[in-house]
Parts: C-alpha cells; structure tokens; sequence
C-alpha cells in the first residue's frame, strides 16, 4: 500500500516559524508511522515562490523574486533537518519541471473548455493573493486576516468555471463524506459551497513574476493554482529518473491549516475535476497555535513561541512531543515557553525518562543486561492489548493528539507497574526470583512497545532508547509480540533536567 501525505508549500516572503514547524512536524509524524507499519511512504513539502506576496517582498527589499526565493527557500530547506523531518522531496515552485508541467495540466483545463476570457473586478487582498467577495472582506474593505486595505482590482483576465463545480462539490462535501476533516471543518467549506458558487481568476495581467499561460504569454497564471498543482506535480521529477505519479497519486492526506480550507477544499478539487485528475483522498484541516495568552500570535505583542528556542533549550523531541501534545491537533490552542518546559519536566523527563532509565537500570542490576525469556504479566498484556491497532486507526485518520494520549497511558501504566511490582523488594527475596523474572520481562516488552508507537513522533530520543533495549527491528507490534529475550544497554538520560 502506499501513502502520500504533504503539508503546505510555504511562501518565501517570510522566516521560517512556528505555523510552518507545526504542519511540518504533523506531516512527518504520519509518515514516520506509516513507514513503521510497511507502507510505501511519500512525504512531500517545500516552497510557494511566485505571486505577488513574493513580488512585492522582493521589491522592498530591493532584490529580484528569485533572488529572493532562492534565499529564502534555502531557510526552509534548512529547517526541515532541524525539526527531523523526514520529507522524502522539497518542491520550489519556480523549478522549471514543475513550471512546464502546470502548464499542461492547465491548457488541458483549457481545452476542455473549463476556461474563458472575462473581466475581473472585485477586491483584492495583495498579501493573501486571494480575491475576497463582498461577505468575506472585513469593515471598510479591508482584508480579514492583514487588516490591510483591499485593492479595487479592475483587469481582463482568463477565467475557470468553478460554478459549474457546485453540484459535484456538493457531493463530494456531503454529510457522510470524510473528505475534509475534521467534520465541523467540512461544515465551513459546505457553507461556502452554499452560497453560490462564482467564476474565479485563473489568470493575472498585470504581474509578471509567475508561470506565463502558455495561450496568452502577456498573462501568469493566479499563484494558488500554481502553488496547488505542486501536490501532483512533484511526483512526476521528485524520484530521480522514473514518474513517482502512478504510485502515489491521489495524495492520501493534504495537511493545511484552517485559513486555506477555502483554496484546498473547493478551488483545488474543482480544478482537478477540470483536468480529468483523480481527487485527493483526504483534507486535514488543523488549527492555530495562539500566544500564551490566547491571541493571535504577534512580535509586537511579544507572545511569539520561537520553535529554535524550544530547539537549542530542550531538544527537536520536546518541540514535536509538544505541539502534539498540548494542542489537540485540529483545535487551536495557546503555547509557551513556560508550558513547553513544564511538559518536558514532568510528563518527558519524570514520567517517560524515568520509566526508561529505572527498566534499563534494573534490568542491568538484577538479570547481569539479559531480559529474562519467561511468560508475561498477563493484567499488564490485557492493558496493551489492542494498542497498536488503535494508534493506527488514530493516526491513520491524523488525530495525532489522540493517538498520542493513547500511548501515553501505557506509559502511566507501565510506572504504575514498576511501583506494584516493586522489583528491588523482589531481588532481595531469592524465593522470588521467578517474579522478578516476569516484572522485568513485562517492563522490558512494556517500554520496548512503547518506544516502538512513539518513535513516530520523537525519532532520537526513541531510537536511543530501543538500541538500549535492543529492540531489533522497527516495526509497529503489540506486547508480547516480539520474541522477548535479547540484551539490554546502558542508557544516558533521554531528557536530561535542565
Ligand atoms: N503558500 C500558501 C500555501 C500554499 S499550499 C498549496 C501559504 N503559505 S504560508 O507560509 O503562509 O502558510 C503555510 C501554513 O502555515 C498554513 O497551513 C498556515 O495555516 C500555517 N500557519 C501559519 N501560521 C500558523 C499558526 N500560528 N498556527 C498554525 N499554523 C499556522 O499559506
């Protein structure tokens, strides 16, 4: 089986930041996974150049757009091995195989008639690129998300025939449909659909930085569909001499976050419809990290949570366990430097930490390093039973933060069984031996399974910790699947106290 999860492709006018670290991390945590389950896996992110949020940047800088893009696209490459995230290609969109191949798919949306010439006149966000209708612009005209002033846009343009899409966005949105997720997310895009849809821009005159419309060379093609296209476009040159399409084509999972729901669950589908192309199976829709104190995250308000900071004090671990952690993914929810130390403390440090350290010690201590081969504890099983099933339907339907509470109760469990258990009161009972045998069997399957279902989403600290325990392989597997036995290492502090 195969799966193709991307994030966004990100706008190079700005410095990589939190928002992006956070779809990125989303979207390596799931493909991690589906690796780890046998999957043939394509990971995709990578970089929006073109449009005029590209253009104007590059103007008051003083510098060309590219000359912009490239330097900015370089930070974006850069940060992906910092956060580990494990993206299989990074796609710039001012690659000319991408550039030749929109070009197809766009003159095939042409010719079959989707497209036409007509006048554009409405307001327009410069900063969103977006075109924003009478019920979508904020008070006095201004744009809902920038607070800027709207621009009255007056200008001859091609068309796409987005409104003879209502009906089968219609269907494709309906009650029982998951194609955008989650359900209040495909709520607002229905909503949307509701109101009547109306022809869209397809085409810009009057910019110059973009992808020139192959049957009108005055024209560049409207930078959201350029951007979209990056999803099907990729796989046709991202694997060295072969066309990826076939195997991965339609995407599994598009992660977005909620302020493109309108591009990626309405004008996306629609075009692809247009081109003859398959559908994407699934929309992930996540919301907004907040400042600490709830608002919108803002320099001049001083409540921005810097992902290097997180980096360079705790570790690329601590950052993705928490954004998942402590923000339900899909809600919006406020973080901080404070909350992501205090997570570190006591949930990775004492409660995960510890576990790992007291299983490798004892097991070193009491068994001479060798994991007793012996029966498990079967009221310990019975509390695994199921986990790794559950985890996978969890994170096969991008509830990362549920997926994630899951195994952390086994995590919980597994100290509360070193408690009961209490394998330094055995040791001192010879008589007892066969039940410090099993104690530390269980513990030892215990954080072996553990560290297997959270390698996904703190990949360093989680091999440490299964080479320590000699876990050979990587595969997802239940407790008391994996043969037990083997030998265990000495292991360094997995989150060391700060
Ligand atoms: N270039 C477009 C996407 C084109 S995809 C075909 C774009 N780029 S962006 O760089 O502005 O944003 C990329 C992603 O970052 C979006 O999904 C956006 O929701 C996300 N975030 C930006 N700030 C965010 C937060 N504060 N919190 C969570 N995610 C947010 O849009």
């Amino acid at each position: 089986m195969s799966f193709y999860v991307t994030t966004p492709i990100y706008y190079v006018n700005a410095a990589p930041h939190l928002g992006h670290a956070y779809t990125t991390i989303a979207a390596d945590v799931m493909a991690r996974h589906m690796r780890q389950r046998g999957e043939d896996v394509f990971f995709l992110t990578g970089t929006d150049e073109h449009g005029e949020p590209v253009a104007q940047a590059a103007e008051r800088e003083g510098v060309t757009p590219q000359e912009l893009a490239d330097r900015n696209a370089e930070r974006f490459q850069a940060l992906m091995p910092r956060l580990e995230a494990s993206n299989d290609f990074f796609i710039r969109t001012s690659d000319p195989r991408h550039e030749k191949r929109v070009q197809e798919v766009l003159t095939a949306v042409y010719e079959a008639g989707h497209v036409y010439k007509g006048v554009y006149e409405g307001w327009y966000c410069p900063r969103c690129a977006d075109f924003k209708t009478e019920a979508e612009a904020g008070p006095d005209h201004t744009c809902p998300i920038h607070g800027i002033p709207l621009d009255w846009e007056r200008e001859e343009n091609w068309f796409f025939r987005l409104s003879t899409f209502q009906e089968p966005l219609e269907k494709l949105l309906a009650e029982d449909s998951d194609f955008v997720q989650p359900r209040e997310r495909r709520n607002e895009a229905r909503a949307f659909v509701a109101q009547g849809l109306q022809d869209i821009s397809l085409t810009r005159a009057r910019l110059r930085w973009g992808i020139p419309v192959p049957w009108d060379e005055g024209q560049v093609f409207y930078v959201w569909f350029d951007a979209l296209l990056n999803y099907y476009t990729a796989l046709a040159f991202a694997r060295d001499g072969h066309d990826a399409t076939p195997e991965f084509w339609p995407a599994s999972y598009h992660l977005i976050g909620k302020d493109i729901l309108k591009f990626h669950t309405i004008f996306w589908p629609a075009m692809l419809m247009a081109a003859g192309i398959e559908l994407p199976e699934h929309v992930f829709v996540h919301g907004f990290l907040l400042g600490g104190d709830g608002r919108k995250m803002s320099k001049s308000l001083g409540n921005v949570l810097d992902p290097f900071q997180v980096i360079d004090e705790l570790g690329t671990d601590a950052l993705r366990f928490y954004l998942l952690r402590d923000v339900a993914f899909g809600e919006d929810g406020a973080t901080s430097m404070d909350a992501v130390r205090s997570r570190y403390e006591t949930e990775l440090a004492n409660e995960l930490g510890n576990l790992a350290s007291r299983t490798t010690n004892m097991v070193r201590r009491y068994r001479d390093g060798q994991v007793p081969e012996v029966e498990l504890d079967a009221a310990l099983a019975a509390d695994f039973a199921g986990l790794s099933g559950r985890v996978g339907e969890l994170v096969g339907r991008a509830s990362l933060t549920a997926a994630l509470e899951e195994i952390w109760q086994r995590v919980r469990r597994l100290n509360r069984y070193v408690e009961e258990q209490a394998p330094w009161q055995l040791a001192k009972d010879p008589e007892r031996a066969a039940d410090l045998d099993r104690a530390l069997a269980s513990l030892a399957e215990g954080v072996r399974v553990v560290g297997l279902h959270l390698l996904a989403y703190m990949p360093s600290a989680m091999s440490r910790l299964l080479e320590a325990m000699g876990e050979r392989g990587q595969e997802l597997r239940d407790f008391g699947a994996g043969g037990g036995g083997g030998s265990v290492q000495q292991l360094e502090p997995l989150f060391p106290k700060r």
